[in-house]
């Protein structure tokens, strides 16, 4: 099974700066996922997303809620449609006019998968957060205090540990933290901070 979307360019320069309302966008998730544990992972990914847009980047409410928005859909056609990862959010989001910078770190969450090169800041920190986020609360579940009291070293023991969760791409973490020029230290505590306090 081929998850390559074939494409490079997505959306329509048109629609530059164009998103879903909150509400919209919650309805689509809501609709789309029906896995509580995936719906938890999206919504971590997307208080990421709108808190390194914030605090990192400096960006204003609108350009928060764009980055937030990339990571509350990026993985919206994955519960139903594994077959159509990608593809299918995307094209339902070009028939909803959505921003191409959106549509593109969406595109772009899974290099290797899709065939999509993150290229901006927005493609990098989706693809950066996405793996790493499901490894810290994978080890949040086995630990009795849960975020409480976890630190970095924990984290990158558990990195180290090919058997534990290991579905998560080790190759992946390294190759996203690379291309966004970050420590591995910086991320894992940027996550560890903010995920915490997300809940369905
Ligand atoms: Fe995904
Ligand atoms: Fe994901």
């Amino acid at each position: 099974m081929s998850l390559l979307l074939g494409r490079t360019s997505f959306g329509n320069p048109a629609n530059k700066g164009k998103v879903l309302s909150r509400q919209d966008a919650e309805l689509l998730l809501n609709q789309w996922v029906l896995n509580e544990r995936l719906k938890l992972h999206m919504k971590q990914v997307a208080r990421l997303m709108h808190d390194w847009a914030e605090e990192k980047e400096q960006l204003g409410e609108h350009d928060q809620w764009r980055w937030e928005m990339a990571g509350l859909l990026h993985d919206a056609d994955w519960d139903q449609w594994p077959d159509q990862h990608c593809k299918k959010i995307i094209e339902e989001l070009e028939t909803r006019n959505v921003d191409p910078e959106i549509l593109r770190a969406i595109a772009s969450h899974g290099p290797l998968h899709f065939g999509v090169e993150p290229e901006t800041k927005m493609d990098k920190m989706l693809f950066a957060f996405d793996e790493l986020s499901g490894l810290i609360h994978a080890y949040s579940l086995m630990r009795p205090n849960a975020y409480d009291g976890m630190d970095v070293k924990g984290v990158k023991k558990r990195l180290k540990d090919k058997a534990f969760a290991a579905n998560v791409s080790r190759d992946d973490i390294n190759d996203a933290i690379t291309r966004a020029d970050l420590t591995i230290d910086e991320l894992i505590q940027f996550i560890i901070a903010r995920q915490a306090v997300v809940t369905i």
